[in-house]
């Protein structure tokens, strides 16, 4: 088999890039390790980035995002019992994002694909990315029991933290810079209508909360627990009753409950390889780079990844220059260094390590009061959060 980009992963780089480069007339083969009843309920992330939302919707997969996506144009923050809104519009010239999970991103994604767009193949396992320094790149992989080639112009690694394309670049080369956090996300689903009409973000002494959503029936919750939890040690009455001390207020808002259909526990992790290129094999999304999940730009990330990828070889192809492809991992890393930076910031001003001392509690709380009081300090956070330009200006 033969194409111009073999893509390794369908997951939302992977997917979105298929789009974007059958939009622009270049052909691709997406290969993914999983059936597509697993892609498809895998759950994830659920914010995009006013940018993600418009680049979906230029790619023509926006229909349904903008039918049953919610628009959100700020986010509470909860700390000493107390609330305070961020309001993005009125902090970023207009910006705001759209809560719609990424599930449902990857079920329209795969649809279009599928229904117009160049061969994807599930339970297609990459097995190794090959040549990756020639003019001649191959995937070597396994499908319907059968091991095949894929033989490519160019290869994307769109495969995730625990793929295989990053291992096709030479260690010599490469640079990893990596944080561990000693907590993970103990997060749920909820038939439950969420209790506020915006995420909240809330700090407390006994750890983070955060209320989310899937739909205006559909709650999404998370709580910060201790470094590998099994979600099973946590019956329902138990996560119910620690999320409400965890968003108490001295008002009277109150948290609703209801049945809880999912439970799952994710780790923490800050991580970037440098670079996301070797010769004609070049990484996107989690396969390059980790950030702990607080503020939601992992998917954000992604998307940025493989639309900087795409206008490079639109560019490449139209006028033929390399010159984009050669900065494509000097573009990308400028965006994933602030995404790292905020996701950090975000993650250490809101969670509780374990052994924090007092005064790492009133230096958090101290944080929190400038953000709630400084027009600066929370107009940095509302810029970071709506997302920062995708491509050279990033
Ligand atoms: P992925 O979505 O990981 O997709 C990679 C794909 O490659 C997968 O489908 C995988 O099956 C496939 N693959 C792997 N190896 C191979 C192979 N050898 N051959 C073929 N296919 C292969 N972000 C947020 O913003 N908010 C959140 O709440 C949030 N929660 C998360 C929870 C978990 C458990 C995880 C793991 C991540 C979470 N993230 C969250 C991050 C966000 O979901 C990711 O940043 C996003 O999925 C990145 O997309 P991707 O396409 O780069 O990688
Ligand atoms: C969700 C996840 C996040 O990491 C976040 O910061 C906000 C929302 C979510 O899954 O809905």
């Amino acid at each position: 088999m033969r194409t111009t980009v073999g893509i390794i992963g369908a997951g939302p780089a992977g997917l979105l890039l298929a789009r974007l480069l059958h939009n622009a007339g270049i052909d691709s083969v997406v290969l993914e390790s999983r059936d597509r009843a697993y892609v498809e309920r895998r759950q994830r992330a659920g914010i995009l980035e006013q940018g993600t939302a418009d680049v979906l919707r230029a790619a023509g997969a926006g229909e349904r995002m903008d039918r049953e996506g919610l628009r959100h144009d700020g986010i509470e923050l909860r700390f000493d019992r107390t609330r305070h809104r961020v309001d993005f519009p009125g902090l970023t010239g207009g910006r705001s994002v759209m809560v719609y999970a990424q599930t449902e991103v990857c079920k329209d994604l795969i649809a279009l694909q599928l229904r117009e767009g160049g061969p994807l193949l599930f339970e297609a396992e990459a097995l190794a990315v090959e040549d990756a320094g020639t003019d001649a790149p191959r995937i070597r992989f396994r499908h319907e029991g059968r091991e095949d080639v894929l033989e490519c112009s160019y290869v994307v690694g769109c495969d995730g933290f625990w793929g295989v394309a990053r291992k096709a670049i030479p260690a010599g080369l490469t640079q990893v810079f990596e944080r561990t956090y000693p907590f993970g996300w103990l997060g749920i689903l909820a038939d439950v209508p969420p209790s506020h009409d915006e995420l909240v973000y809330a700090r407390h002494d006994r750890g983070f909360a955060l209320l989310s959503m899937r739909s205006p029936a559909v709650s999404r919750l998370y709580l910060q627990v201790a470094d590998g939890t099994d979600p099973g040690a946590w019956d329902d009455e138990e996560i119910w009753d620690e999320l409400e001390r965890r968003f108490e207020t001295d008002d009277d808002w109150y948290l609703q409950r209801g049945p809880i259909t999912q439970k799952t526990v994710t780790p923490m992790r800050s991580y970037v390889h440098e670079p996301m290129r070797h010769g004609r094999l070049f990484l996107a999304g989690d396969a390059a780079h980790i950030v702990p999940p607080t503020g939601a730009k992992g998917l954000n990330l992604a998307a940025g990844d493989v639309v900087t990828f795409a206008r490079a070889l639109i560019h490449r192809q139209e006028t033929g220059s390399p010159e984009l492809l050669d900065a494509y991992s000097r573009t990308c890393l400028r965006r994933v260094w602030q995404a790292e930076r905020f996701s950090y910031d975000m993650t250490t001003l809101l969670h509780r390590a374990p052994g924090a001392t007092a005064f790492e509690d009133r230096l958090q709380l101290a944080r929190l009061e400038r953000i709630a009081s400084s027009r600066a300090a929370e107009t940095d956070l509302a810029e970071a959060y709506t997302g920062f330009p995708f491509g050279p200006a990033g």
